[in-house]
């Protein structure tokens, strides 16, 4: 190990790494411990102030990072975001298809709006971001996606039925592109995280109905706990490392034996 906590060779050494949705949670874990393992990190995200002290930390441990900002609800943003990587670095390696929100509605109160929101950011924005960047992918016939699904994309979780589509959307999308691409030398996978405490989901743990389900005594996860950012990222990273070469169209549940 080397003063930063690392193998002294980077798992990720030499790799451009694009994560999207990094300004936050478990986007930002993802990226920092990418980061840290060697890769040339690209950020993309819709918040510009927040994706800037992500690229400031990332850069103040001795990671080499970019940020470029982007919606991934628009097509055109995505395309010049993708763009501006490739200018970066001639290619990219990983992506990481993290961006999503998660508003909580019964189904009698869910409005068209949300349902539109929902589906546009976490499950369009995932279709947009792909179509910009497996051309390069297959151009070189090599590349790692990992997409975010969740453990709603196979538990329909109340209240979220918006959110569980689109999950479920991103997890089969991701099994898709396993199909179609691996002739192409790409591996194509989701993780898919039960409850992490982020910003997105801590309206969500603050309500009392919730706080019953993840009881650490008599509720649903098993290990008794919420996990951290920094727990999805390790799993995450597996599904784009060497040792995941001949792991394609799964969901990796990290999700403390919620689903077990
Ligand atoms: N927190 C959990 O319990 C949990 C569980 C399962 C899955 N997930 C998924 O993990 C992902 C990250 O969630 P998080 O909990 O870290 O939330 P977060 O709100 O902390 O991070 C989400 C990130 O996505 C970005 N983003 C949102 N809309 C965007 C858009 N239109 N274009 C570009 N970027 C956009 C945000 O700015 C932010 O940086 C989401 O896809 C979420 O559905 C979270």
């Amino acid at each position: 190990m080397d003063s930063r906590g690392t193998n002294s060779v980077p798992r990720f050494k030499d790799q451009v790494a694009l994560v999207v949705g990094a300004a936050h949670g478990i986007g930002k874990a993802i990226a920092m411990r990418l980061g840290r393992e060697g890769a040339d990190v690209a950020i993309a995200d819709i918040d510009p102030d927040a994706m800037e002290i992500t690229v400031q930390e990332m850069r103040s441990e001795g990671s080499k990072c970019q940020g470029v900002t982007c919606d991934v609800r628009d097509s055109a943003q995505v395309q010049a975001a993708v763009k501006q990587v490739i200018d970066w670095h001639g290619r990219i390696d990983i992506l990481m298809q993290i961006a999503g929100i998660a508003p909580a509605k019964p189904f009698l109160e869910l409005d068209e709006a949300t349902w539109d929101d929902t589906i546009n950011i976490n499950l369009r924005g995932a279709f947009l971001v792909a179509r910009a960047v497996v051309p390069h992918m297959v151009a070189r016939r090599k590349g790692k996606l990992v997409f975010m699904a969740s453990t709603n994309s196979w538990d329909g979780e109340a209240q979220l039925a918006h959110y569980n589509a689109s999950k479920s959307g991103v997890f089969l999308l991701a099994k898709t592109l396993a199909r179609e691409l691996g002739r192409f030398g790409i591996n194509s996978n989701a993780v898919g995280p039960g409850p992490i405490r982020t910003r997105l989901s801590a309206p969500i743990f603050d309500d009392p109905v919730y706080q019953a389900k993840y009881h650490p005594e008599t509720g649903v996860v098993p290990l008794g706990r919420l996990g951290t950012p920094e727990e999805v990222a390790g799993p995450a990273l597996f599904l784009a490392s060497e040792d995941a070469a001949y792991v394609s169209g799964v969901l990796l549940f990290v999700d403390g034996g919620q689903l077990a």
